[in-house]
């Protein structure tokens, strides 16, 4: 039998009268656009991670742009951030107008390197983008004090870890802006795109509610213009079912981490490191190796998928090729896009799966 890297369906039988009914209560109710299950989901979420607003959008990549838009960041502000991460994390700086400046990451989280950051920093910088890459937070902190000390922003990409912790506290309430995606295979998926902002501020909160719905304080008067960044009923209410499961889920996680680094013992691969400061939520199980190809050839004989988030660091890219970066600029960064292995990874994997999977790496690895 194969395995994928995240089995959608088989997350769907062990809830599906719950979705079936969600799904049939919008039909019924006709709640598709604008609905208050928009704005019970909103809260929800928002409680759960311990925020005091949560603004429904349409993706993670449309919650960064409304973060950003409401901190008023456009043409000629620069925007730190990481280069091994998704492309959604710097598109949306540039859809603002503004200009992403990398810094590299630290070998062992993969996160930012809090160290090179006030290094980029100018008089055109007005935000720190973090990334919580593969479901562990950046060491967030330091950041805030760098921040503060600049009178810089910090909008949080949390794209990846829903329900993950920083020294105890869950994220979501730490940031003055943190934003997640709900994209299917996310920790907390919908069935489609659909995304959020959390924050604790009120002003930011009213102004990012109405860039997203046409900048719109009425019916039909606008306070400026917006964009049509909503999340859909539908999506909303499948989203608050699942949100009943995401502690579970979660725990399901962690322990199929704990148990792939325990199978993975005798294999010549890098575990992940789960910080002292953080609760890993394992959205992607991510090892290091310098027999990349031959572990995804091997497990692709096996019908067992792989991925690599990501292979080309962004500062590579074409699309960043303007802002004439080259290799060797981001050393870790290049040397992760090289080495890192994501393995199949969600809370219905069996231990037998993972024990399948990691033989299979320790074969490859140490023959
Ligand atoms: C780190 C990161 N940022 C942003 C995004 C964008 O989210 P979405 O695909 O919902 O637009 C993603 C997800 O794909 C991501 O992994």
């Amino acid at each position: 039998m194969g395995i994928p890297m995240v089995d959608l369906k088989r997350q769907y039988q062990t809830m599906k009268d719950e979705i079936d009914q969600a799904i049939q209560e919008v039909i019924d109710t006709t709640a598709f656009v604008r609905s208050k299950n928009v704005n019970r989901f909103e809260e929800e979420f928002a409680a759960y991670c311990g925020a005091k607003y949560g603004v429904a959008c349409s993706s993670g990549t449309t919650a960064l742009h409304l973060a950003l838009r409401a901190c008023g960041i456009g043409p000629g502000d620069e925007v730190i951030t990481v280069p091994f991460t998704f492309i959604a994390t710097t598109e949306a700086v540039s859809n603002v107008g503004g200009k992403p400046v990398f810094v590299d990451i630290e070998l062992d989280s993969y996160n930012i390197d809090v160290s090179a950051v006030e290094g980029a920093i100018t008089k055109k910088t007005k935000a720190i983008i973090p990334v919580d890459l593969y479901g562990q937070p950046a060491d967030l902190d330091p950041i805030f004090e760098i921040a503060e000390k600049h009178n810089l922003t910090v909008i949080e990409d949390a794209a990846q870890a829903h329900a993950s912790e920083y020294k105890g506290k869950r994220i979501g309430s730490l940031s003055p802006f943190t934003c997640y995606s709900f994209f299917p295979g996310k920790n907390l998926g919908a069935y489609g795109d659909a995304g959020m902002i959390l924050t604790n501020d009120e002003q930011s909160n009213e102004r990012m509610r109405m860039l997203c719905d046409h900048g719109r304080r009425g019916k039909y008067e606008y306070e400026m213009e917006g964009y049509n960044f909503r999340m859909d009923g539908m999506q909303a209410a499948i989203l608050s079912a699942k949100l009943k499961h995401l502690d579970d889920w979660t725990e399901k996680r962690r322990r199929n981490g704990q148990l792939y680094n325990q199978y993975l013992r005798e294999a010549d691969v890098v575990t992940p490191v789960e910080k002292e400061y953080a609760k890993h939520v394992y959205h992607c199980y991510v090892v290091r190796t310098k027999d990349r190809q031959k572990i995804q050839d091997k497990l692709k004989e096996e019908g067992i998928a792989s991925g690599v988030h990501y292979p080309i660091a962004l500062h590579l890219q074409p699309a960043y090729a303007d802002y004439g970066y080259k290799r060797g600029d981001f050393p870790v960064s290049e040397q992760c896009a090289e080495e890192v292995l994501s393995l199949p990874m969600f809370p219905e994997l069996t231990e037998a799966e993972i024990q399948r999977i990691s033989a299979l790496v320790v074969e490859v690895t140490t023959r």
